[in-house]
């Protein structure tokens, strides 16, 4: 049996290091050395390994042979661009302790566990996020799915079919057989001061991309009067966005960015810029968006520019199951912390489906997305304890 520190190591060279953080996108080679570690870890401990049509992968304990829906528990093993490693990763081999620890305590569960790791839920690569689980609830499309492209130009059926996987075979999934969804996942703001604590909500969010156009032409020539220059809407609208986040009490951050042609000494033609907006209500949020988009397009007159802004992949309100947060609470003491978090999770795509909560563990630098996130291994271990006891209660009662 591993412990979590040695399994830990296991993945901490893939992608990327501790210090300048993780690039582990969906279907690479990166992501191919963690797949191939998954399925590593499932026969080491004897479970059914399977991969599905949205190239989920699940590893599958059954040692009663009983029929019916599973509990599920697992995470995500993409990343953003130079993430840490904690975000994603931590759930699914904190998933695989809590199996060993269950074995450990001579547990025989009454329904399945199940160990799921859903593909691009960062949308790194793909733009979309939550894909995986997306596809899998029926909540995207998957002829849309197998036409994005990434920054190379490269389709996500290209992509797919790269790995031997099958494009066509993207799309719902029967959730009839999930009886409920546990997400362990590290906590990623400064929210939590105790090793272990329960998600309530999720913020709603989304990401928004904006296409700038004006017109290209020589920085030295042109002047300043007869320019129209879509970075000066652009440079507005990410100013703008964090006005709005400030006076809605919600955020707003532009993260990405793409100028054409790119070069010092041009105008630039076109400006892309994407936008992440999140706020504690959906009122809230599209207050927010709807001020700021007119904001937008007031300045895209006076600059003589075109904008269009288009949603790429947005997430409602999501309340975690008051039943499972019960149960929680039940398993892991009434004093345990239950709190909302803005970052989004395939939880959050499957609580619309099936009875779903979220097991937050400690992030002591209050950072996330970026090399310096991170968790203490003995805040981790206790992340397990608490994931097998709330496995213990939902698969054996
Ligand atoms: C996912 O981690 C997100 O909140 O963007
Ligand atoms: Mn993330
Ligand atoms: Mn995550
Ligand atoms: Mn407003």
């Amino acid at each position: 049996m591993s412990s979590f520190t040695d399994l830990w190591r296991e993945i901490s060279d893939i992608g990327g290091s501790p210090s300048e953080g993780y690039v582990r996108f969906a279907w690479t080679a990166v992501e191919w050395e963690l797949r191939t570690w998954f399925r590593a870890q499932a026969k080491a401990r004897d479970l059914e390994f399977e991969v599905d049509g949205n190239t989920t992968m699940w590893a599958t304990w059954n040692p009663g042979g009983v029929p019916g829906p599973a509990v599920v528990t697992g995470s995500h093993l993409d990343s953003v661009p130079h993430g840490g490693g904690y975000d994603g990763p931590l759930g699914v081999v904190s998933a695989f302790l809590a199996v060993d620890e269950l074995r450990r305590r001579g547990v025989v569960p009454a329904r399945p566990i199940r160990i799921a790791a859903f593909a691009e839920e960062e949308g790194s690569r793909f733009g979309v996020a939550c894909l995986g689980s997306r596809l899998m609830t029926g909540a995207f499309d998957p002829e849309r799915a197998r036409t994005l492209t990434d920054s190379d130009g490269v389709t996500l059926a290209e992509a797919l079919a790269g790995y031997d996987f099958d494009p066509a075979r993207l799309g719902p999934a029967p959730l009839s057989d999930v009886a409920a969804f546990v997400e362990l996942h590290v906590e990623q703001g400064r929210a939590l001061t105790v090793p272990v604590g329960i998600g309530s909500s999720i913020w709603p969010h989304g990401r928004w991309r904006m296409d700038f156009t004006g017109e290209g032409n020589h920085a030295g020539t042109t002047l300043m009067g007869d320019r129209h220059d879509p970075m000066l809407t652009y440079a507005f609208a990410v100013l703008a966005a964090n006005k709005e986040a400030r006076t809605h009490g919600a955020h707003a951050t532009v993260g990405r960015v793409a100028v054409h042609p790119n070069a010092t000494n041009a105008i630039p033609s076109r400006v892309t810029g994407w936008l992440d907006a999140r706020a504690a209500s959906a009122s809230t949020l599209d207050d927010l968006l709807s001020g700021l988009s007119a904001k937008i397009a007031t300045r895209a007159g006076k600059d003589g520019t075109t904008v269009t802004i288009t949603a790429e992949s947005t997430t409602g309100e999501i309340g975690f199951s008051d039943a499972l947060i019960e149960r929680c609470l039940t398993t892991l003491g009434e004093k345990t912390p239950v709190l909302p978090t803005g970052a989004g999770h395939d939880a959050g795509v499957l609580s619309a489906f099936v009875p779903t909560v979220m097991l937050f563990v400690r992030n002591p630098a209050g950072v996330s997305h970026a090399p310096a996130e991170r968790a203490d291994d003995e805040d981790c271990e206790a992340g397990v304890e608490a994931l097998a006891d709330v496995l213990a209660e939902l698969a054996c009662r």
